[in-house]
């Protein structure tokens, strides 16, 4: 496989051609998930959950995401790999700046960092020193006890127009890529249309620009599913299938429906 660049994820916008990414945490899943398609893997602090049983993000640390970052390196050597900032490894631009070095050391292509404007000098640090920054808005879950739980954001004209403001910002401030959490359709897609930079939803509906799943819940092996997750193994029989027929339900746009998102 030709490894794909931030170039290619921009020209798929622009042909309006959807994209899949998942999230992975090992060598193995890695090497299956590139063999099957997938050109981007973020190792997400979801492993907070999925792979050490906590029962939020918060007590990842950047030693476990370097750590999980080198095994899907080594398992998907040309697969785009963006490694997540655990909570408080970015608090000020200078330790982003640290913490961004032993996740790009440890193999990644991008960082991903959780917020909005308050991160703009953060998100130029990282560009002026070679770092490509990956944005997330909407439900941050690094923040989830300011949020008060796990709940959609954006739902009223008030925070939706801040979350608008969050993305264009982040975008003059040099992030390459958005990631959209639990947002109603409509603000994703009015987000998706305002930028220039690729849009990957996760429980924002089908008009952004690519998709990404943790990959627990589209092997359905999460005990209680968010509403946006689709168990593709059920359908699919084995993991393989399963995750091309997450490919292929995201590029023909099958895949989320009505019933994974919210209005
Ligand atoms: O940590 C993660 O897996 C994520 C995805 C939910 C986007 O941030």
């Amino acid at each position: 496989m030709k490894p794909i660049s931030l170039a290619d994820l921009c020209q798929y916008k622009k042909e309006k051609h959807k994209f899949a990414t998942i999230t992975a945490y090992d060598a193995s899943f890695a090497q299956l998930f590139a063999e099957q398609g997938i050109q981007v893997i973020l190792v997400g602090d979801s492993l907070g959950m999925t792979i050490q049983g906590e029962s939020s993000t918060l007590p990842v640390t950047v030693e476990q995401i370097a750590y999980h970052t080198r095994c899907v390196r080594k398992g998907a050597p040309n697969t785009f790999i963006i490694a997540d900032m655990p909570f408080m490894s970015y608090a000020t631009p200078e330790q982003a700046c640290t913490n961004a070095a032993i996740l790009m050391q440890a193999g990644a292509n991008m960082v991903k960092i959780e917020g909005g404007s308050w991160l703009c000098d953060t998100v130029k640090m990282l560009c002026e020193r070679s770092v490509p920054v990956c944005g997330h808005l909407g439900l941050t879950p690094q923040a989830v006890n300011v949020l008060g739980g796990y709940k959609v954001q954006g739902r009223d004209e008030v925070t939706a127009n801040q979350l608008i403001k969050d993305a264009i910002a982040l975008e003059n401030a040099g992030i390459q890529l958005l990631v959209l959490e639990c947002v109603p359709t409509s603000l994703a897609n009015q987000v998706t249309e305002e930028l220039l930079l690729p849009v990957i939803g996760i429980g924002a509906g089908k008009g952004t620009d690519g998709q990404i799943l943790v990959m627990h819940d589209a092997l359905g092996i999460t005990a209680k599913p968010p509403k946006f997750a689709k168990n593709f193994l059920a359908e699919a029989g084995n993991i393989s299938d399963a995750i091309r027929l997450y490919i292929q339900e995201v590029e023909q746009e099958i895949y989320p429906s009505d019933a994974h998102s919210f209005s």
